[in-house]
């Protein structure tokens, strides 16, 4: 929280939904340090706001273009509201796809709608590959959703810029543990899981790769 001090605004709602300040922290350092410019978020909040407020505090030297992917609409229109009260979002693309069947996930679990979630990526990265993707959405904390967020890989791998970062909110949480392993095991990423990094795990794409080779 010390260091999201630095990134100042109106009051907003945290809640137990919203990554834990050490997670964002590492994301921010990633868009930091690393220089992120294509960034997409699936699972929008107060995440979206700080990351807005950060890439808009000291954007990279030619622009950057962000994507929120927000099933629950009226959830979508509260962050681009808080967005434009702030003078955050003319770079910032709030992407509506809602839930639905996905041939990735388990029987009886729900994942974004992916022409929409798709043609919406392409239009507001404009075809630029991803450099940055935060894996915080569908919800996946109810008893039987544990995998909801499994699709995210196998759907976006091939979508991620050589060097690019991957981040998996959750992961002390069985669900998203398994999620892990089946990535690491289809795509070759490593994961970084450190307690002190507020719940998230971490993995960089080879400089030399192009997407993750995920089929
Ligand atoms: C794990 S949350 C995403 C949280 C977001 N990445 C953040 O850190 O603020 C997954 C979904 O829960 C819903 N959600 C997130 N924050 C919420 C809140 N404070 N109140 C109601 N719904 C919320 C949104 O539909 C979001 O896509």
């Amino acid at each position: 929280m010390y260091a999201l001090a630095a990134l100042p605004g109106p009051y907003l709602p945290w809640s137990a939904g919203a990554m834990r300040p050490a997670g964002l922290v590492t994301v921010c350092n990633d868009i930091v340090l690393n220089g992120r410019r294509r960034i997409v978020e699936l699972g929008s909040g107060v995440s979206t706001v700080l990351l807005a407020r950060l890439l808009t505090q000291r954007p990279p030297p030619d622009g950057f273009l962000m994507a929120a992917v927000e099933h629950d609409a009226h959830w979508a229109g509260w962050v681009g509201e808080q967005l434009d009260r702030e003078g955050t979002r003319s770079n910032v693309t709030i992407v509506q796809a809602p839930l639905m069947p996905h041939p990735r996930t388990e029987p009886g679990l729900r994942w974004y709608d992916e022409a929409a979630l798709t043609d919406g990526l392409r239009e507001a990265l404009r075809g630029d590959p991803i450099d940055l993707l935060v894996v915080d959405g569908p919800p996946a904390y109810a008893a039987g959703h544990g995998l909801a967020r499994y699709p995210a890989l196998p759907v976006l791998a091939d979508r991620l810029a050589p060097g690019g970062t991957v981040v998996l909110d959750d992961v002390e949480r069985p669900g998203e543990q398994e999620i892990l392993r089946r990535w690491e095991a289809e795509t070759g990423l490593g994961f970084e899981r450190r307690a002190e990094r507020g719940g998230v795990a971490v993995a960089r794409v080879p400089a030399d790769c192009s997407g993750t080779g995920h089929g």
